[in-house]
């Protein structure tokens, strides 16, 4: 294989871990300065598997939206939408209420942000059918994930 020297020159960079390698991460702190949210077993497997949920949605709208296939999108994007959570919200029994006490005032704007952004996603694929637009209004939403990650993490209540 032939590598331009421009990609050869990133590649070494990478293995050496220099500069050229640095991205926006803060492992470099040592230390993990996110506020914790103590939550039962099952609250920290119902909110991690919806998170895993959010990664299936992302991929299942990008490969759509590649193959200019709206239907799809919006099919992927509603699963991820706050229309799709209202019936776990309207259930008392729901574990998302005993992790809404526990969590921080701003958790849950995000988290309804980002479902509410889905449900655009899901309504821009079928009116607007423009693959930029839903894949920009994706890129976007993104930044919720982004933003809740580097502010808080869970920890099992023991
Ligand atoms: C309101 C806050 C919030 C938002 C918004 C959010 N997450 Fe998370 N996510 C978390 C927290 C808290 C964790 C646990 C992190 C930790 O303990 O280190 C997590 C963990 C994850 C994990 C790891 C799951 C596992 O099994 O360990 C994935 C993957 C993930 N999120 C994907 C996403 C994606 C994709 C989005 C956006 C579409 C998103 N999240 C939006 C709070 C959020």
């Amino acid at each position: 294989m032939q590598l331009r020297p421009s990609a050869l020159v990133l590649l070494l960079a990478a293995l050496a871990g220099g500069p050229a390698a640095a991205h926006d991460h803060d492992a470099g702190s040592g230390s993990d300065q996110r506020q914790v949210i103590r939550l039962t077993p099952a609250e920290k497997h119902f909110l991690l598997s919806e998170m895993r949920g959010f990664v299936a949605i992302t991929q299942k709208i990008i490969s759509a939206a590649t193959a200019n296939d709206m239907a799809a999108v919006a099919e992927a994007a509603r699963v991820g939408g706050l229309k799709a959570h209202q019936k776990d919200f309207a259930n008392p029994d729901s574990l998302v209420h005993g992790i809404r006490k526990k969590a921080p005032q701003a958790f849950f704007p995000l988290g309804r942000e980002t479902h509410i952004n889905f449900d655009r996603i899901a309504e821009l694929a079928t009116e607007l059918k423009d693959r930029d637009v839903v894949l920009n209004t994706l890129a976007d939403n993104l930044n919720n994930c982004i933003a809740c990650h580097s502010a808080y993490r869970v920890e099992e209540a023991h």
